[in-house]
This record gives structure tokens, C-alpha cells and sequence, in this order.
């Protein structure tokens, strides 16, 4: 699959767990053949912490060539870092791709509700974090790199008690936007991601929180989620994992600027 990619380089942010959305799309470039940057804050890169499972199952599984980085995206020393091991990995060579998949979803509240460090915690990490990266990473691409950024459903339709979150990802999708009007001339493209439910850590926490609320079994708010999925299931960390493979690989070569639901047709707009 898009043999293209096989000993190219890519960075993914927030991956630095097995259950994780950046885990989904590291284990589909890894079958690819590309050479796999894990990056997530410092604590899960600390010894025997779940960066180092997660680098181990892709060198057991694909043979791949993978590296665990510490990288807190909202630290623009800790991203310089990064972005100064990564320019010694690749050696002067461009760096494919750039996944920033790093997000948070702190606890649901109404706006008033919303204590301010709440929602400058989430921009911080979801939209200032992002623009963190892509700033510092930009010299390190060339023509033929991609960037993709984690949006989300909420960043395009409004989650009632998620106004943070929401917010911050619709910044995502119009940074992404910026971006690929100003670089398009030089070759590198930016896309936007918007995945629906896909059962994470981040998700299961969700639907506990709403389980709760609603005072119902958690599996009862599983099934009303699956069922409220036009392809009646939950979506799973491959199921992102292989559409971002398709959009840094040469067939999608023309795309830039676009946002891409994977939702199970959750979300059908015109
Ligand atoms: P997750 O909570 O399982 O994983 C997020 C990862 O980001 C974790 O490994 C965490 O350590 C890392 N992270 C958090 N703060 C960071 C920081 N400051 N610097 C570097 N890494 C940091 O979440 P999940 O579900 O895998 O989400 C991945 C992305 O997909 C997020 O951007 C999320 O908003 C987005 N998303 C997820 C959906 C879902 O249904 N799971 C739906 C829509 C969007």
C-alpha cells in the first residue's frame, strides 16, 4: 500500500499510547514502510512508560524504524527540540509528513460553567499548539511534504458543553486553511482531519462523562452512540490511520486545504 512512502519520514504528535488515534495512524504508516516519529509529552516518554510499548510493537510488528520523542506542544522550547532532532534524524532530507494529532477534551461544562484555565489549557494544546508546530516544523518541509492537522466534528458542528473544544478544533481547520494558501506555491500541502467517535481514551472518558449525566450503564450510552452512527459503529484508531495514509501519499497529490470527516456518515453536509 502507496509503496511511495516507504523509507520516508513522518512525525505524529500525541502518540505516545497504544490506544491513542496517533498509535491508529503510526501502525498504518508503519505498514507502509515509513520511518515513524512518535511524540507525546515528556511523561509517557519516560522509561517503560507506554512509549516505549508502542515503539516496541512497531519494530516487532512492521520491522519499521521507530523513534519515541518527548514533545509538549505547548512549550515552544520542547517543539524547537523536537524540530532540532528531527533535522539530525532526516540529515538535510525533507520531512514527509507532519501529523499533529496532540489534543485534549477537558470536563463537559456550559460556557458560564467554563472556568477560564479550562478553555486556555484546550486552545493551548489543540489550537495554539498546532500553530506552534507548523511554525517551527516549516523548514524542515519541501515540496512534496504534507501536513496534517486533528480537527474534529465538533470544530465544524457545535458540541453542547464542549465550547473549548469545539472552538479550538474550528481554529484547527482554518489555520489548516491559512496554511495551505500560503505554502501551496511551494509544494506543501495541508489538510484537515475531522473524525467523528472513535473509541480512544478520549472518547470513553466522553461517553462516561454522559453515561453519568444521564444516569444510565455506561454500555447503554455505547449503544445510543453506535446507533446514532449512520454505519452503526464506533470508529477505530485504523479507520483514521488509513485515511491520512491516503492523504500524504501521491494520489492525493491535488489536495490541499480541505477538511476530511471520518465519521461513519455522521456528519453528511453538503
Ligand atoms: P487521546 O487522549 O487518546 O490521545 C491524545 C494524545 O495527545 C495523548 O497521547 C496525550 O498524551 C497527547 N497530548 C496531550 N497533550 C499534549 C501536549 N501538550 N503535547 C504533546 N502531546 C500531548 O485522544 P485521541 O482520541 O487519540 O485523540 C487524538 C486527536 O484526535 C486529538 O486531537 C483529538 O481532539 C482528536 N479527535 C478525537 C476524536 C475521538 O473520537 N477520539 C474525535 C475527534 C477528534
Amino acid at each position: 500500500m502507496y509503496e511511495e512512502l516507504r523509507g520516508k519520514t513522518v512525525l505524529i504528535s500525541g502518540a505516545g499510547k497504544k490506544t491513542g488515534i496517533g498509535f491508529g495512524i503510526a501502525s498504518v504508516l508503519a505498514r507502509c514502510g515509513m520511518r515513524i516519529v512518535l511524540a507525546d509529552i515528556p511523561a509517557s516518554c519516560a522509561p517503560s512508560a507506554s512509549m516505549d510499548d508502542c515503539c516496541r510493537a512497531l519494530r516487532e510488528q512492521f520491522g519499521a524504524e521507530v523513534h519515541g520523542l518527548p514533545l509538549d506542544v505547548t512549550c515552544q522550547d520542547s517543539v524547537e527540540d523536537a524540530a532540532a532532532f528531527m533535522k539530525r534524524l532526516t540529515a538535510g532530507e525533507p520531512l514527509h509528513a507532519l501529523i499533529n494529532n496532540a489534543g485534549i477534551m477537558l470536563s463537559a461544562a456550559s460556557i458560564a460553567e467554563t472556568p477560564l484555565t479550562d478553555w486556555q489549557k484546550t486552545m493551548d494544546v489543540n489550537l495554539n499548539g498546532v500553530f506552534r508546530m507548523m511554525r517551527t516544523f516549516t523548514p524542515l518541509l519541501s515540496r512534496g511534504s504534507v501536513i496534517i492537522n486533528m480537527a474534529s466534528r465538533a470544530g465544524k458542528r457545535p458540541a453542547a458543553g464542549y465550547s473549548p473544544y469545539s472552538v479550538s478544533k474550528a481554529g484547527v481547520i482554518m489555520l489548516t486553511k491559512c496554511y495551505a494558501v500560503e505554502y501551496g506555491s511551494r509544494g506543501i500541502r495541508a489538510n484537515a482531519v475531522c473524525p467523528g467517535q472513535i473509541m480512544t481514551d478520549l472518547q470513553s472518558s466522553r461517553y462516561a462523562s454522559e453515561a453519568r449525566q444521564m444516569a444510565i450503564p455506561y454500555g447503554e450510552r455505547l449503544e445510543q452512540a453506535r446507533k446514532s452512527i449512520p454505519l452503526e459503529r464506533i470508529g477505530t484508531i485504523q479507520d483514521v490511520g488509513l485515511l491520512v495514509a491516503f492523504l500524504i501519499s501521491d494520489g492525493a497529490s491535488y489536495l490541499t486545504g480541505q477538511t476530511f470527516n471520518v465519521c461513519g456518515g455522521q456528519l453528511v453536509e453538503l
